[in-house]
């Protein structure tokens, strides 16, 4: 037999998914009925959903789905096309001058999904082997896959301590000034916490180095309307490019890149993502559009989540949960164990009247030793469900000794 058809033959009879489905213990792929709502139907099962990333609830919100199927009748289902050639409508223009409004910035370039605004950026603007990259060490993989792809050499790659500023002037240090880029998130996307962005410009400004940030997880939760980390921290000015996508509070799918006419220019030039993949289709646009309409002129929902996401965070300290540094609508419950952070994921899914859905989170996502169930809260979620699911989560916690 051909050796790489005996692979997936081996892995499909006794690979790790296939023996942890035989346990009743694999936690992926869970059917979800209707919409992304903070109660919804999976797996036939009454569920609290604190899995999502729909921070806003925008995927619901009557005028995004209206302006959606709208945007549908005009113009049609999909672009068929890159951008660079047949895939530019009115609407990704129209997208890209009101993401770069928002954020303050000259200009902005929109892709099919954040993954591919991280690989195609990122590789893009590393090109040459005298230039530096140093990246936080918790950065999201489409972040790590993206400086992989770039055309600079493994030494040129500095990876500095989660959220520690001494390393990162140490890292700095190492390098020419004038020729290295950091790269962070502003809301990590795993444990929830904040970037010191504020230091981080500082130390830029010293050793003359550019600030990549993903906001993925700020956008839409933090700052002014929910303008992000950086405007939350202040710093906004001194960013660089702003990397964003619309999987999370903007409700769709999609990213994009927002910094300086010349930077956006070079994007557009050379990310290959951007350059040999389709368009986000028109619906993807209008939904985009539709959500800024709703948080430029009301941050009742960004008020809400943060509200929500604050009784969460004190319920689940006070229970007596690690919980990390989390600022956000992100709530990590860290067990530090493969095993028993499985079992508890599975008694919270599927041994409770009620289930609980939480997103299990294991190496490489995390380092191993911090193994989680990750939680986020959505804005239309009320007080009654959040203290349900807290009274589920931490009987469960007492009876798996985790509290
Ligand atoms: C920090 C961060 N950046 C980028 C991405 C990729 O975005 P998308 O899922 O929209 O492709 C994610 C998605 O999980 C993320 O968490």
């Amino acid at each position: 037999m051909n050796e790489i058809k005996r692979k997936f033959e081996s892995f499909w009879k006794e690979g790790l998914p296939t023996l942890a489905k035989k346990l009743h213990y694999y936690p992926y792929f869970f059917k979800i009925e209707g919409e992304q709502n903070p109660r919804v139907v999976m797996d036939n099962r009454d569920v609290l959903m604190l899995g999502s990333n729909n921070y806003l609830g925008m995927t619901s919100h009557p005028d995004v789905k209206r302006k959606a199927m709208h945007a549908i009748e005009e113009y049609g289902v999909g672009t068929t096309g890159s951008r660079l050639l047949n895939g530019t409508m009115e609407l990704h223009l129209e997208l890209e001058k009101r993401l770069a409004r928002f954020l303050g910035c000259e200009q902005s370039v929109v892709f099919s999904t954040g993954m591919q605004a991280n690989l195609g950026a990122i590789s893009s603007i590393l090109t040459e082997e005298d230039e530096w990259v140093i990246s936080d060490k918790a950065n999201h993989a489409s972040i790590i896959d993206g400086v992989k792809l770039g055309g600079i050499s493994q030494k040129h790659k500095l990876i500095y301590e989660h959220c520690d500023m001494e390393d990162l002037e140490a890292k700095l240090k190492l390098i020419p000034k004038g020729r290295g880029i950091i790269i962070t998130e502003g809301v990590f996307s795993m444990e929830g916490d904040v970037s010191p962005l504020d230091h981080i410009v500082d130390l830029a400004g010293d050793y003359d180095a550019l600030i990549y940030l993903d906001d993925a997880h700020g956008l839409g939760v933090l700052g002014n309307h929910g303008r992000g980390t950086c405007h939350h921290l202040g710093c906004q000015k001194n960013i660089d490019m702003i990397m964003g996508t619309f999987s999370k509070s903007f409700a769709s799918i999609g990213g994009f890149v927002a910094g300086s006419e010349e930077i956006c220019n070079w994007i557009k030039h050379n990310a290959r993502s951007f350059i040999f993949s389709a368009s986000p289709p028109p619906s993807v646009c209008a939904t985009v559009l539709a959500v800024l309409d709703i948080i430029e002129s009301d941050d009742g929902y960004q008020k809400k989540l943060l509200s929500i996401s604050e009784r969460m965070r004190k319920g689940l300290s006070e229970a007596g949960f690690h919980i990390g540094c989390s600022q956000s609508a992100i709530i990590p419950i860290i067990i530090g164990n493969k095993l028993k952070m499985f079992e508890y994921f599975n008694k919270l899914f599927k041994e409770t009247p009620t289930s609980v859905f939480t997103n299990p989170i294991r190496s490489p996502a995390v380092p191993i030793g911090r193994e989680m169930l990750r939680t986020s809260c959505m804005a239309t979620m009320n007080d009654e469900l959040v203290d349900l699911a807290l009274d589920i989560i931490t009987k469960i916690g007492k009876d798996l000794n985790i509290i």
